[in-house]
């Protein structure tokens, strides 16, 4: 499958160098064509793979991952372009914190509204999944990092998209289809987005980003 990585950051290195251990094309893409980060991931994945600008891997992509940096995610995507994301799955990685203030980040929206929700409305033709946000980037494609079940969850308001992101999850990364939370619409990315601030407190005190939540429904 072409698979679209926009990011070269570490959530951006850790799909793309799995994704390409399974053997799918990918392109990683950046503000700048050749850029150092994403000739690094190159050199790591022995050059099977293809780096390139924002626009050049959204437009290769028959799915694309949005691991931007989520302050600046919708000015990446607009660098995309919306021509190259129209009608295709966005599997919407990123999260809106804001480090300006040191830490613990903040979010650059919430309560109201969400980064989930501004990218579905800013281009509304493509297929916006929040997905993977919840944890961090080594268990998203290494679930088994945390032993035992616990849970992912996803939204976005058109299903098939999210079945179809379900099962690229259990195909590419392990995630069992029974651990996958669906939330409903793009709404729901307001929570899965404002849990950072647990997140990152949890992250603190554990010690390790290897960590994630499980569901425990009563009666
Ligand atoms: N770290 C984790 O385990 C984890 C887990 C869940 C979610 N997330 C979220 O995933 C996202 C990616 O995190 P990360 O640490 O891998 O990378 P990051 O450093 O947050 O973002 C890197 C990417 O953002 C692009 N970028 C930065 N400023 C930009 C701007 N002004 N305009 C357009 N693009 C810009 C960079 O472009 P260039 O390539 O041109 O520099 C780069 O490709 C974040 O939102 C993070 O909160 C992270």
């Amino acid at each position: 499958m072409k698979i679209a990585i926009l990011g070269t950051g570490m959530v951006g290195n850790a799909l793309g160098t799995k994704l390409v251990q399974i053997g799918h094309q990918i392109m990683m893409g950046s503000r700048t064509a050749n850029s150092d980060a994403g000739q690094e991931w190159l050199r790591l994945v022995c050059g099977k793979a293809q780096i390139g600008t924002f626009t050049d891997a959204a437009a290769f992509g028959e799915i694309i991952l949005d691991c931007t940096n989520g302050a600046n995610s919708l000015a990446a995507l607009h660098q995309a372009g919306a021509a190259n994301l129209r009608g295709k799955i966005l599997v919407q990685i990123s999260n809106p914190l804001d480090f300006s203030k040191g830490m613990p980040p903040t979010l650059t929206v919430c309560n109201t509204d969400s980064l989930g929700e501004q990218i579905q409305r800013e281009f509304p033709d493509t297929r916006v999944v929040k997905a993977l946000n919840t944890v961090n980037c080594d268990l998203m494609v290494q679930p088994s990092l945390v032993p035992g079940g616990h849970d992912l969850i996803i939204c976005g308001n058109d299903a098939g998209a999210k079945r179809e992101v379900t099962a690229r999850l259990v195909e590419w990364f392990g995630w069992k289809k029974e651990n996958i939370i669906d939330l409903g619409d793009i709404t729901a990315s307001r929570g899965t987005e404002m849990y950072l601030a647990l997140w990152v407190r949890l992250w603190g005190v554990l010690g390790t980003p290897h960590f994630n939540i499980k569901i425990v429904r009563g009666g």
